[in-house]
């Protein structure tokens, strides 16, 4: 039976080594993170994803997952770690270069080594390089794959399963070796390709999300001009049967659709034009939204000769999740807290406490704020009704209005 080492127990690498031990197959967690491998041994799990805590418990139980902070000898070595961008905006690998490093000593002839973790072009190479370099006598006697990672967080454990999935091995005989492995745990259908193109599949997905999402901003933006009610005027327009226009919305965020585009614009910037002009557009449209609010404060301190109240509604990065990473509602917040309002209620209704922010029940923000800003559609905002007397900016389609 096949060992599989999981290097990075994130998001997404403990789900995967949950799934994978799940299926019988025994199974190393690796993290460097001694809180996370302590959290784990407990039987406890440190994110939030509905189902996997009682998963854990049961394969740490029967012993087909271990955690530990120390890499080991395996079959199979899956590299799920953080692929975050640096100042510039250009893609850090050194997480991905780190722990192939830490798995370097342990990688012998016939082993499988896979990276999952969202990379740009030419990662998969650069790593079969450094163990090639490092580790000579290897060189064509292991395998090495691509295999991006397309889950739904909150949906983790149905998608790792069902969701298709896209494999390339530097070479054939490592896109079969990874296509059988795959086939252990996965119900999707798997899709062979070469290690470069599946990079490219992952940042192309969550750029053409991007393009998908900065169009209907750009929408919103000529249609707050030209007097238009934007949700009207894109509901009649996916009425023609070939157009499909996604919802505007107050910028995009999250650690996905919000990064990997620059990993395509960082390696291209002369090819990704529309990549990259969407992803300063969808940037604008978060900064759009707080000069509206101020712009809103303004007017109100001139009309009534005294500062409004302002109710910020949600801080997520998309609806009802209680992730604010790389969120364009957390940006707008600050830049209205900057601009030293009277009173400003933070509400985000996924989220008990913050240790910036003081936060606020939807309901009594909506009633005592002057000004309302929704800034993501959660399903409690949905249930409000609309207020005359106030001033509503209404930036992700609640009232629609
Ligand atoms: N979270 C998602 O929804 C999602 C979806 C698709 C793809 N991805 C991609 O998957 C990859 C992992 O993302 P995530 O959300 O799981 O990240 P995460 O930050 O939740 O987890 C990464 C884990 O790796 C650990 N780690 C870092 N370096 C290590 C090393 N050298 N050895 C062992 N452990 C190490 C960290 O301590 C952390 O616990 C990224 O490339 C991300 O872009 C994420």
């Amino acid at each position: 039976m096949q060992k599989t080492v999981c290097i990075g127990l994130g998001y997404i690498g403990l789900p995967t080594a949950t799934m994978v031990a799940g299926k019988g197959l025994k199974t190393l967690g690796v993290d460097i993170n001694e809180r996370v491998v302590d959290t784990l041994n407990r039987g406890h799990i440190h994110i939030v994803e509905p189902g996997l805590e009682t998963l854990v418990r049961e394969v740490v139980q029967n012993g087909n997952l271990r955690v530990s902070t120390k890499p080991e000898a395996g079959d199979v070595f899956l590299i799920v770690v953080p692929t975050p961008f640096k100042g510039n905006h250009e893609p850090d690998i050194t997480y991905v270069e780190a722990a192939t490093r830490s798995v370097l000593p342990f990688l012998k002839e016939g082993n499988l080594f896979i990276i999952e973790s969202t990379s740009p072009i030419g990662t998969t190479e650069k790593m079969q390089q450094l163990i090639y370099s490092e580790r000579p006598e290897l060189k064509d006697k292991i395998y090495i794959a691509y295999c991006p990672e397309r889950v739904l967080p909150g949906n983790l454990l149905y998608e790792l399963e069902h969701n298709d999935r896209v494999i390339g091995g530097i070479n054939e005989v490592s896109t079969e070796k990874a296509m059988e492995f795959y086939a252990l745990f996965v119900k999707g259908q798997l899709h062979k390709t070469n290690a470069r193109t599946a990079e490219m599949c992952k940042l192309t997905e969550n750029s053409s999300r991007d393009v998908q999402i900065a169009f209907a901003n750009e929408l919103s933006l000529i249609c707050d001009k030209a007097g238009i009610n934007v949700w009207e005027l894109i509901e009649l327009a996916n009425k023609h049967p070939r157009v499909n226009i996604l919802q505007p919305g107050c910028g995009v965020g999250g650690h996905c659709i919000a990064v990997d585009p620059y990993f395509l614009t960082s390696d291209f910037p002369v090819e990704s034009q529309l990549i990259a002009k969407s992803r300063e557009l969808n940037n604008y449209k978060s900064f759009w939204c707080a000069e509206k609010i101020k712009s809103a404060m303004l007017e109100y301190e001139m009309k009534h000769a005294l500062k409004p109240v302002i109710a910020i509604m949600g801080l997520a990065f998309k609806p009802n999740i209680d992730d604010l990473r790389e969120s364009p509602a957390k940006y707008i917040a600050q830049k209205v807290m900057q601009s030293e309002p009277e009173k400003i209620l933070i509400v985000e209704p996924n989220i008990k406490e913050h240790p910036v922010y003081k936060l606020t029940d939807y309901r009594e923000a909506y009633e005592c704020a002057d000004i309302v800003a929704f800034l993501v559609a959660h399903k409690e905002f949905k249930a409000l009704e609309w207020h005359p007397e106030k001033v509503i900016l209404d930036f992700c389609g609640i009232f629609k209005r």
